[in-house]
């Protein structure tokens, strides 16, 4: 027997093939996606559900790892941040937590966004906040993705307490023109537009739900405490990032201590091999010699495993290799290593490389 996620994974690993429609078919599916957006008016919405109780009890945020070395370059503070959100997305804790909220927003009516006609959900999306950290700010967005007709839905929900606004929105007349005419526009015209405050301060477990036409943006943690919330997104349809089918989810198993250990074991084990590629790629990328052969490193370290765990492991580790990707690449002005000559190419190039032969060794073993 196996936790849910793994047999989710493997399954998703296994079966999931975004080429099979042709392009052709995908454009005018996303253009009719698209116009079917425009009549979903832009809308957030605060329950008065929380889950509190649920987030203080499970929710191991350990964030000293951080406080303790203040030399760190920022990259090593970027893969400490992988390695936690990592542990919050896959570790058997947070899908029990993760089940919890669909209770509470799906099964039990109590948002406007008819969620039980939902059927897929994305693990959680955590996002930590250090005081002052512009790596991680983002402009003013919406969440929209092409889908379907009827759009995708947003749930933000604070693992800590925030001291701080956290998501702000803009004002009705900001957003409309947001909408239609786009954001350049909507800038211009409102040059001296407010943010509102969605609220300004949240307790842990506190959840806000949006929709995926709402413009909103996560603003700076100015407070001196690290700040950490998660997004999940709900669609009506298998995607890439909504992969977990809620009815399967409802059913998986409560905490059973078997369960949870492999689970977590196998995180843990994702979490090494990761670790292990990014010294490598730091090596590599400062033309040492001692780098490894990571292919063949990779390949004899899964030995032992089935093809479900093999297949969970390799998930974990490309997809930590895809948000370092994600935020190296757009970050592109970052120092990552606090050199006098930084170049930001060679390191997207080396940590591109890694992810391509994780994608080929996953095809290889499961
Ligand atoms: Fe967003």
């Amino acid at each position: 027997m196996s936790s849910y996620f793994l047999n989710r994974i493997h399954k998703y690993e296994n079966n999931y093939n975004s080429n099979s429609a042709n392009w052709l078919l995908k454009k005018s599916e996303k253009f009719v996606n698209k116009l079917f957006s425009y009549v979903r008016i832009q809308n957030f919405f605060i329950p008065r559900l929380n889950l509190s109780k649920e987030i203080n009890k499970i929710c191991p945020l350990n964030f000293d790892i951080f406080m303790s070395e203040n030399s760190s370059s920022p990259f090593d503070i970027e893969i400490k941040k992988t390695l936690l959100r990592i542990e919050f997305r896959y570790k058997f804790e947070s899908q029990i937590l993760l089940k919890k909220l669909v209770i509470q927003a799906a099964r039990i009516k109590s948002t406007p966004f008819d969620l039980e006609k939902y059927k897929y959900i994305s693990p959680l999306y955590p996002i930590i906040h250090f005081p002052n950290d512009y790596s991680e700010e983002g402009g003013l967005h919406n969440d929209y993705m092409s889908v379907d007709l009827y759009g995708t839905r947003v749930i933000w929900l604070p693992l800590t307490d925030y001291e701080y606004p956290g998501i702000i929105t803009k004002g009705n007349y900001f957003n409309f023109v947001a909408q239609y005419l786009g954001l350049k526009i909507a800038h211009k015209i409102f040059r001296k537009s407010k943010n509102i405050n969605l609220r300004n301060k949240h307790k842990a477990g506190e959840w806000i739900i949006w929709n995926d036409t709402f413009f909103h943006k996560g603003i700076i943690n100015t407070t001196k405490k690290v700040a950490c919330a998660s997004v999940v997104r709900f669609s009506r349809r298998l995607t890439k990032e909504t992969f977990l089918e809620i009815g399967d989810l409802l059913r998986s198993n409560p905490i059973d201590p078997y369960l949870s250990e492999t689970n977590d074991f196998l995180v843990d084990k994702a979490k090494a091999l990761f670790e292990k590629i990014i010294k490598n790629i730091s090596l590599e990328y400062k033309g040492d010699d001692n780098s490894n052969d990571i292919y063949g490193y990779v390949k004899s370290n899964l030995n032992n495993f089935s093809k479900k765990e093999i297949a969970f492991i390799l998930h974990i580790v490309e997809y930590s290799l895809s948000l370092i990707l994600l935020r190296v690449t757009t970050k592109s002005k970052i120092n990552w290593f606090l050199e006098d000559k930084f170049n930001s190419k060679v390191l997207i190039k080396l940590i591109f490389q890694n992810k391509k032969l994780i994608e080929k060794i996953k095809l290889e073993l499961i």
